[in-house]
């Protein structure tokens, strides 16, 4: 598969990763925790889903007992092959990877009941053309959840300084810029969920190193923590540095 100069630098990230890529922590971050919850609360038995940027498939393989069938795309064959490889070992037979460039899905329209993307259009030089592909193959009113992050918390230009350390762009919309770009490709938001309006210290020198903190905001395993509460008060969740859009397909 040709993989053009500036999506290079995400591709060399997975490659080196391939191997250990995210199994080690799938319960331990909150937003894991939501990921695998928004899997299970939008999924129906019957249902053909869509995880595009899959990796190694760590969300797939959640997904899989709650879908007929899940299709997992990614651009990078090493950590799909890792992928496959783990899912030979699970015996999980109704999920596929397969490599494909999210921007041109070799899918008829309407072929998925529902497509779900976590950290990927925010770290792809170019997401409009993958919104409008998963728009395109999800039949008219299925869901579509989405992991995207916002501009205007300050631990935004944090995430954007760690991934340009490894020449990866950080796609960061503010709320109302989004919900217009997810209307322009055809997608309903339908429910928002905010994350990370108490994680202010990740910007801060000295402070964002201290590791501990991140169990502090974070305290409880539970999925309704306080950064959830505080992430999700009127007028606050339009500043959180990240949200899980779910949006209805047209
Ligand atoms: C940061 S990883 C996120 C992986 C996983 N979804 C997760 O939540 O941990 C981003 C993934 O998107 C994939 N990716 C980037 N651009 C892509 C494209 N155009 N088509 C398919 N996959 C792509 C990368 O190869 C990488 O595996």
């Amino acid at each position: 598969m040709t993989i053009s100069p500036d999506e290079l630098p995400l591709n060399e990230y997975m490659t080196e990763r391939a191997k250990t890529y995210g199994f080690e922590r799938p319960h331990r971050v909150v937003a894991n925790r939501w990921r695998s919850e928004l899997l299970r609360r939008y999924s129906d038995s019957d249902s053909l889903a869509l995880d595009v940027g899959c990796a190694n498939g760590l969300y797939a393989i959640q997904a899989a007992p709650h879908y007929r069938h899940v299709t997992g795309v990614d651009l990078n064959d090493e950590v799909l092959q890792s992928g496959r490889d783990r899912l030979a070992e699970l015996e999980i037979s109704n999920v596929e990877l397969r490599q494909e460039n999210a921007k041109a899905l070799p899918f008829g329209d309407n072929s998925f009941d529902m497509a779900y993307s976590f950290a990927v259009l925010s770290v792809v030089p170019e997401d409009r053309p993958i919104l409008q592909e998963i728009a395109r193959v999800v039949r008219p009113g299925g869901r579509v959840v989405l992991d995207m992050a916002g501009s205007q918390h300050p631990s935004s230009e944090y995430f954007k300084a760690l991934w340009a350390d490894q020449g990866v762009p950080y796609n960061a919309y503010r709320y109302q810029e989004l919900r217009q770009l997810l209307g322009q490709v055809g997608l309903v938001p339908e429910r928002v969920y905010g994350f990370g309006v108490m994680e202010i210290w990740r910007s801060l020198p000295v402070i964002s190193r201290l590791q501990g903190l991140d169990a502090v905001i974070h305290a409880s395993a539970q999925l309704y923590d306080l950064d959830f509460a505080v992430s999700n008060l009127p007028w606050i969740k339009s500043f959180a540095p990240r949200w899980y859009f779910v949006c209805r397909a047209k």
